[in-house]
């Protein structure tokens, strides 16, 4: 008798395809077979690239990069929701096992202003290196790493420092939030800087220039719906906004300017 399971499993896809930045785009539907249960998706992704390329259509556009939750690149919305189903998991690390056979999965770019669409599922993310540029560094020359001990941080603010420095700079908290407010991804960046010793000094004007450049950029303000925590693959809490404003609150009243 044949065994299905060993077949792996079939799968109807509806991909967003838009061949430019400027052209209307639709959903596309597709079918995969033989997809293991031990693919990742993006693995699954692959093997339906390489049956469009082998029959001669144009594959599908998605970024990604480390493959392993590290470098921020990857990004899609699965079923309405960055990154997929399962929480703390970036799509790179999301696994076809957590699907079933026959079923219809839709695959959507991360929507929002500031977030153009390149093509099909890629979306220019360039804006969160310009709120960087605008004050996400500390610019004083800290020399040499210095002896572990010289530079005493207490326990509670290396952590708070090291859970913020989690974020990977994906999107996510962007492409989900009804306001695509990176308030989530602007509030990490602030707290990780703001606990640590060498983060001091800048720490006002720092606040002021991100936020500045945050609305340049077209990004919506917080309305503290939590939908960003909820979808973040790193686990990045609200608290980090409470920072963010806290922080933007002091450099305004230091008379701070963009
Ligand atoms: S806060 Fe979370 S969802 Fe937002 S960019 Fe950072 S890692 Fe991604
Ligand atoms: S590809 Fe690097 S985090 Fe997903």
């Amino acid at each position: 008798m044949e065994d299905n399971t060993s077949r792996g499993m079939r799968l109807t896809l509806l991909i967003w395809r838009q061949p430019a930045p400027d052209v209307r785009g639709k959903m596309v539907e597709y079918t995969v077979d033989a997809i293991s249960p031990e693919m990742s998706f993006l693995e699954m992704l692959d093997v339906l690239n390489e049956q469009l390329i082998l029959s001669g259509e144009d594959p599908v556009a998605f970024d990604s990069d480390c493959r392993e939750g590290i470098c921020g690149m990857c990004g899609l919305v699965i079923n309405g929701r960055p990154h997929g189903p399962n929480r703390f998991t970036a799509v790179c690390q999301l696994h076809m096992r957590f699907f079933n056979d026959g079923d219809t999965i839709t695959i959507e770019p991360w929507r929002a202003r500031a977030f153009p669409i390149v093509k099909d599922l890629t979306v220019d993310r360039s804006a969160f290196d310009r709120i960087i540029a605008a004050g996400g560094y500390i610019s004083s020359n800290v020399g040499a790493a210095p002896e572990a001990n010289s530079l005493p941080v207490p326990k509670q603010d290396a952590d708070a420092a090291m859970d913020s420095a989690t974020c990977i700079g994906c999107g996510a908290c962007v492409a989900t939030c009804k306001n695509a407010s990176a308030s989530l991804f602007v509030g990490a960046k602030i707290n990780q800087l703001a606990h640590l010793p060498q983060g001091h000094p800048e720490r006002a004007r720092r606040a002021v220039r991100m936020v500045a450049q945050m609305d340049a950029e077209g990004f919506g303000s917080c309305s503290n719906e939590g939908e960003c925590e909820a979808v973040c693959p790193k686990g990045i809490n609200l608290l980090n906004i409470a920072t963010l404003r806290r922080e933007y609150t002091r450099g305004v009243r230091m008379g701070f300017k963009p």
